[in-house]
């Protein structure tokens, strides 16, 4: 499907969510479905519960590779060392770009970085916050060049695809403020934000966010190689700092529950035949994570 009609059909979609009528429905046909699964809900530790916590009341949790303790660490570090160098030759193609990505070959070569977003802990984790099973929609392994391109990500926004949605964002050199951070503005200011821009869906430049929240309000995420963002970007405003001073390498791991309020706007960058090919290391839950679409 191109993109125009994808766009065509998600503006359609949300125009009838936007209907009184249609908006109960759907909200109530989330609520049972979130009721339903309750039961079914994995067991998670005090430690991981606290992860789960702290996305509610806060919309974001920030720890480490270290504190997180994942089995497949290791693996999936040795694999972004032999991947960085590959995506460092492709660069500064077109004027208006500011990140590159891996391509499916690459995440199919490096196998290990879109297993480490599978690792059962993780999705435990996830579904636990979302509270209906997960859908996990690939690694994006992105270069975003010290450059002065300002548009999409790099400015403030929610993101769309559903309801609740989690990122899970790992640096993999030292980011510093001038070094390309994640920002984010406060989950308790989300309602006042979304209110005084009158807020539906797209992207806020800097200076007219300012006018509604004062910048002392915006927090960077900063932090050494092997920090860990965990984020509700359906909930908080956030962006993609520029970088100044170097280019950022880091992995965004995203999820949504499979029934994504907005199905279209789930950006899929590996093709049902990369899948099959990364499934077949995978146990059967991992694979209900992948191959969630109808
Ligand atoms: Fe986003």
């Amino acid at each position: 499907m191109n993109t125009f009609v994808k766009k065509a059909l998600n503006r359609i979609i949300e125009s009838f969510l936007q209907i009184h009528f249609f908006s109960n429905k759907a909200e109530l046909t989330y609520q049972a479905a979130i009721e339903k699964h309750v039961d079914n809900l994995p067991f998670l530790s005090s430690n991981d519960m606290t992860i789960v916590e702290a996305l509610r009341s806060e919309g974001i949790v920030i720890t480490s590779l270290t504190a997180l303790l994942i089995p497949s660490t290791l693996q999936m570090l040795q694999a972004t060392k032999g991947l960085i160098p590959k995506i460092s030759q492709s660069i500064y193609r077109n004027k208006t770009e500011y990140a590159i990505h891996a391509n499916p070959k690459q995440i199919i070569e490096y196998r290990e970085i879109f297993d480490w977003g599978l690792e059962q802990r993780l999705l435990n984790i996830i579904e636990n916050y979302l509270g209906l099973p997960v859908a996990y929609l690939h690694p994006s392994f992105r270069r975003d060049i010290a450059n002065q391109v300002q548009r999409n990500t790099r400015l403030w926004h929610l993101d769309k695809e559903d309801r609740k949605v989690v990122k899970i964002i790992v640096y993999l050199n030292d980011v510093n403020d001038d070094g390309g951070p994640f920002q984010y503005i406060p989950l308790s200011f989300t309602p006042t934000v979304t209110r005084s821009l009158r807020y539906n869906y797209g992207y806020i430049q800097n200076q007219t966010m300012q006018q509604v929240i004062s910048p002392s309000n915006f927090k960077s995420c900063t932090g050494s190689s092997g920090t860990v963002i965990i984020a509700d970007t359906a909930k908080i405003f956030h962006r993609g700092k520029i970088p100044i001073d170097s280019d950022r390498f880091a992995i965004f791991f995203e999820y949504t529950s499979r029934f994504p309020k907005y199905p279209f706007y789930c950006k899929r960058s590996l093709t049902n035949e990369n899948l099959l090919i990364l499934a077949t290391k995978l146990s059967e839950n991992q694979r209900r994570c992948i191959f969630w679409r109808l």
